[in-house]
């Protein structure tokens, strides 16, 4: 998990590679970067997933929970069965 932080995109490069390099999903925590961008893509594209808090303390907020994004529909199903 890359957790992208003070509104940077974080090392996409580097850590993209680790996980193609070493067969791992790459999964994005945005939610201190809403609206950040790298070489003109959003946070949150890069992964498998990008996962957005919106708990108090984060750029938008909503007083609890989050959003995820995903290009991935068996992943949409999967976190759609365990959302609360
Ligand atoms: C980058 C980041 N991800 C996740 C969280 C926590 O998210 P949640 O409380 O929605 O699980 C925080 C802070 O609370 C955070 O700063």
């Amino acid at each position: 998990m890359l957790v992208h932080m003070l509104g940077n995109p974080g090392h996409l490069d580097k850590i993209s590679k680790i996980a193609d390099d070493n067969d791992l999903i790459l999964i994005e925590d945005c939610a201190q970067a809403f609206g950040a961008m790298y070489k003109g893509k959003s946070v949150g594209t890069f992964g498998k997933m990008g996962a957005f808090s919106l708990n108090v303390y984060e750029t938008i907020i909503a007083g609890d929970g989050g959003i995820v994004v995903t290009d991935d529909v068996n992943l949409y199903k999967r976190a759609f069965a365990i959302h609360d």
